[in-house]
C-alpha cells in the first residue's frame, strides 16, 4: 500500500469536510445511532451541520422532544455513520454526545437559522406522536419553538474508514482522535 493508513483516513476526513462545507454530498446526511432507555437501538438521518478537527466534534440539529434526545440525554454514547455511493466510502465514528437546548449555543446556531430551517423544528406535536393530517403542521410561538430545538455535539474518539476499490476489494483503517492529531492503524475488513 502506498499511502499511510493515516493518509488513509485524513482523505476519508477530508471528503468529510467538503461535503459538510459544500451542503452537497450523500456523508452529509449521517446515520446517528442512540441506545433507548430500555436498551432498543435507535438509528436515523441527520444532516451533518459542522464536523470540526481539533477538537474532534460533529454538530447535529434535531427537536428537543425527539426520541434520539431522549436517548442521549440518558446515555451519551453514539455512532455516527456515512456512506457515499459516489466515493465507496463509509466513515463511522464513535464519541459521546452532549445537548444544548435554550442555552447560549443553541441562540448563536437558532440565530444562524432561515424561518424554513427554524420550521423544521418546534411543531405543536411532539415528533413520533399522531397527528390527524400532515399537510396541517402548526408551529409553536418562535421563543417557544426556540426552546425545542436542540443542538447536538459529539465528542469524537475514534474512526473507521472503509474504501470498496473498483474489483471490490476492501481497505479498511481504524483511527482514535488524541490531543495530538490522529493515530491510526490498518485492519483487515
Ligand atoms: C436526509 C434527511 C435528513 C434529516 N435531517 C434531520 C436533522 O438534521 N435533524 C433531525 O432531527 N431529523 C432529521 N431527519 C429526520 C430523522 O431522520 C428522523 O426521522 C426524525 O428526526 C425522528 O427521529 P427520532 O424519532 O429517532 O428522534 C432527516 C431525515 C432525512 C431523510
Amino acid at each position: 500500500m502506498q499511502t499511510s493508513a493515516l493518509e488513509f483516513i485524513e482523505a476519508g476526513l477530508v471528503a468529510l469536510e467538503r461535503s459538510v462545507r459544500d451542503h452537497d454530498g450523500e456523508l452529509r446526511n449521517i446515520q446517528l445511532a442512540t441506545l433507548s432507555p430500555d436498551l432498543h437501538p435507535g438509528l436515523r438521518t441527520l444532516v451533518l451541520r459542522s464536523f470540526e478537527r481539533s477538537p474532534p466534534c460533529a454538530e447535529m440539529h434535531s427537536d428537543t422532544r425527539a426520541d434520539k434526545v431522549r436517548d442521549i440525554a440518558q446515555a451519551g454514547q453514539v455512532t455516527l455513520l456515512a456512506w457515499s455511493g459516489a466515493e465507496h466510502l463509509q466513515l463511522r465514528l464513535e464519541g459521546t454526545a452532549r445537548l444544548h437546548c435554550d442555552d447560549e449555543i443553541a441562540r448563536r446556531r437558532w440565530d444562524t437559522l432561515s424561518p424554513n430551517a427554524r420550521n423544521t423544528y418546534g411543531h405543536v406535536a411532539i415528533p413520533g406522536t399522531p397527528i390527524a393530517d400532515p399537510d396541517e403542521q402548526a408551529h409553536l410561538p418562535p421563543d417557544e419553538q426556540f426552546r425545542q430545538f436542540t443542538v447536538i455535539l459529539v465528542s469524537l474518539a475514534t474512526i473507521d474508514v472503509l474504501r470498496l476499490g473498483p474489483g471490490g476489494q476492501q481497505t479498511r483503517a481504524s483511527g482514535r482522535f488524541t490531543a495530538s492529531g490522529i493515530t491510526a492503524a490498518w485492519i483487515s475488513p
